[in-house]
């Protein structure tokens, strides 16, 4: 399979590929993506769904890679939703053992590229393995100044929601917290990871078009960039074309201003 041999491009191997007009216009800080069509990606070259996990592997560092190149300060990945316990038990069982190896594979990779790799998710269910890893890459990068690559392992908004919503509820209960002073950055600060700040740019692979409970509340004002491409497929140079389409949009946050066209 000529996929599985793609090399891993570190960032900056080559100055001159990156998009000059990337440098000069605003790249989102936070950007999180749905890492999606990994087993239609495989099906449709006839090779079992686990053949796309693989692949995915080398479009992840690659996207890390790009990322970093272009200035991107969070970078957030979907990589097993508390919905994916559905699956096939086969394929439940790959995808924990893949994690917990490409963890435990490309963590020094990472770590040499000054990448501060965190967790976010939660621990119930996930298998003890793939957190040891976790927690190792958190440790072992802790003190980098570069890139933070958030994993999203077993990782659902709804639940870090609600998860947040019952450590509020028991300071409140403790009289630790007054429940009339709740505010947003209050309610924000019992997220999993609350110094990271909103996402910026969503982006999810394969053509499908919705969130899968995924940084809910998060994503309040994310811009949304649907791509066709199978993430296997994904890597720096789509991302770099997305990040220059992101730089031509207009937030607003709500905001408006009078724009009238003259005739
Ligand atoms: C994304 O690819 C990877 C995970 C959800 C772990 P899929 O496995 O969802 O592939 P498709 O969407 O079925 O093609
Ligand atoms: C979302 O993809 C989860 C990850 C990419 C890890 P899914 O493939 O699980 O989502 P649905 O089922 O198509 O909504
Ligand atoms: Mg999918």
């Amino acid at each position: 399979m000529l996929e599985m041999k793609r090399e891993i491009i570190p960032p900056f191997a080559n100055p001159d590929i990156i998009p000059p007009e990337l440098r000069e216009k605003s790249v989102p800080a936070h950007v999180a993506i749905i890492m999606d069509g990994n087993g239609r990606w495989a099906n449709s070259r006839g090779l079992p769904r686990t053949e796309g996990h693989k692949v995915g592997e080398l479009a992840l560092l690659d996207t890390v890679a790009g990322a970093i190149e272009a200035g991107v300060k969070y970078l957030s990945v979907y990589a097993f939703s508390t919905e994916n316990w559905r699956r096939s038990p086969a394929e439940v069982r790959f995808l924990m053992g893949y994690s917990r190896d490409v963890l435990r594979a490309r963590c020094d990779q990472l770590n040499e590229w000054n990448v501060r790799v965190r967790w976010s998710g939660r621990r119930p269910r996930l298998w003890k393995s793939v957190i040891a890893e976790l927690e190792r890459a958190q440790e072992l990068t802790s003190q980098n100044t570069g890139l933070t690559l958030v994993m999203n392992l077993n990782y659902g908004g709804r639940a870090e929601i609600t998860d947040a919503a019952q450590r509020l509820a028991m300071d409140v209960a403790q009289g630790n917290l007054n429940p009339e002073r709740i505010r947003e950055s209050t309610f924000g600060r019992y997220l999993y990871l609350p110094d990271v700040p909103d996402v910026d740019l969503l982006i999810r692979t394969s053509g499908e078009q919705r969130l899968s409970n995924y940084l809910l509340w998060q994503c309040a004002y994310a811009e949304m960039y649907f791509a066709t491409l199978a993430w296997p497929d994904f890597g720096r140079f789509p991302l770099w074309e997305i990040l220059t389409e992101y730089s031509g949009r207009q937030r607003r946050f709500g905001g408006a201003r009078e724009e009238i066209e003259k005739s």
